[in-house]
């Protein structure tokens, strides 16, 4: 059992948050093999605040679709304010997070997401505001540092979030710099943990029930959080589960279980996204790529679904296979 502000959640495996992959035909297959807490995507709080249609669709839930949690990009407090209100106007999200982690160059420019490491005072005084004005838990996530590994830029970081109110760190052990590569910063998370009071989550390969148990004996932290270990691999959650509990290792799907769980989850975006036909093919067309691994003639399965152009010609292709 982990508490996040008021919250309690009787699992230390969430699913991170995922730009443009953690929408809820993810999170319900996910749900399906294990996972109890999942994050929506990240939304901008501009185009929040402003109602954007694509944002405002990331919000889409149903009631199997709990615990959820929400993350906000942004820089200016009141605007990030403005933003996680209409966030619990739409959605019944657990605690809201702040990103300081986001690599992206864009992001980067406009001082928001991993830019934040730069600037604590301004990431102290956003998680102020909605710490004290939002009625709901406030959570960060972060990386170890900005250009390089900064251990003590890192702990006067999470030990100033803390005092600024926050009730939870969410960890990715690499630098800015690193963007998604490179191995991950085990000591500076442990050293994170060992300074903080409140939960600490962290994140960085965890791939397998093996590295995520790693991640647990080596850094000490309360949680973790599922990343790329879970596309095309929703059963990473009972993995892990099983093996932190008894420390039996579950045999990996075959080629017949990955395609009958793939074709779910095609048949889950064909229902729930409102997105224009293109796009909702080529979020199929991705998520076909995620699954078809791991078995003899999968490569060759992966060049047939390339081009395919409808939910249907998908599904005659894996029929075939
Ligand atoms: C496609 C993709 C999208 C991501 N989107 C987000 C995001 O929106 N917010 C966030 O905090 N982290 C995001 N991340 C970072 C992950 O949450 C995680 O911290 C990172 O991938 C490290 O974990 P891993 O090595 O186990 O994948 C994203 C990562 C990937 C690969």
């Amino acid at each position: 059992m982990i508490k996040i502000g008021d919250k309690v959640f009787n699992t230390r495996v969430f699913l991170a948050p995922l730009a443009g992959c953690s929408d809820l035909p993810f999170r319900l297959i996910c749900r399906e093999q294990g996972l109890q807490m999942a994050f929506f995507e990240m939304l901008s709080s501009d185009a929040l605040v402003r109602k954007r249609k694509k944002t405002l669709s990331m919000l889409k839930s149903v009631p199997g679709d709990r615990p959820v949690a929400g993350q906000l990009l942004g820089s200016d407090p009141h605007l990030m304010l403005d933003a996680a209100m209409k966030m619990k106007e739409r959605a019944e999200v657990e605690f809201i997070d702040i990103n300081a982690a986001c690599p992206v160059r864009k992001v980067v420019n406009n001082g928001q997401g991993a830019a934040l490491f730069k600037t604590p005072e301004k990431l102290f005084s956003i998680i102020k505001i909605l710490a004290l004005k939002a009625g709901i838990p406030v959570t960060v996530k972060l990386r170890t540092g900005f250009d390089k590994s900064d251990t003590k830029a890192l702990v006067n970081m999470v030990m100033g979030c803390e005092d600024a109110g926050l009730s939870a760190v969410f960890l990715h052990g690499r630098t800015r710099a690193q963007m998604y590569g490179g191995g991950v910063d085990y000591s500076a998370i442990k050293t994170a943990k060992e300074n903080l009071n409140i939960p600490l989550f962290a994140s960085g390969n965890i791939l397998s029930a093996t590295l995520a148990k790693k991640m647990f004996d080596e850094t000490g932290c309360d949680g973790i959080i599922v990343a790329r270990g879970a596309m095309g691999n929703p059963w990473i959650f009972k993995d892990i589960n099983g093996f932190l509990k008894n420390g039996k290792l579950s045999p990996s799907p075959d080629k017949k279980q990955r395609i009958a769980v793939l074709k779910r989850h095609l048949s889950y975006i064909r229902k729930y996204s409102e997105l224009p036909p293109s796009t909702v093919i080529g979020l199929m067309r991705k998520a076909a790529l995620w699954y078809l691994k791991d078995f003899a003639g999968a490569s060759s399965a992966r060049g047939k679904v390339t081009p395919a152009q409808s939910y249907e010609e998908l599904l005659t292709l894996l029929d075939k296979l």
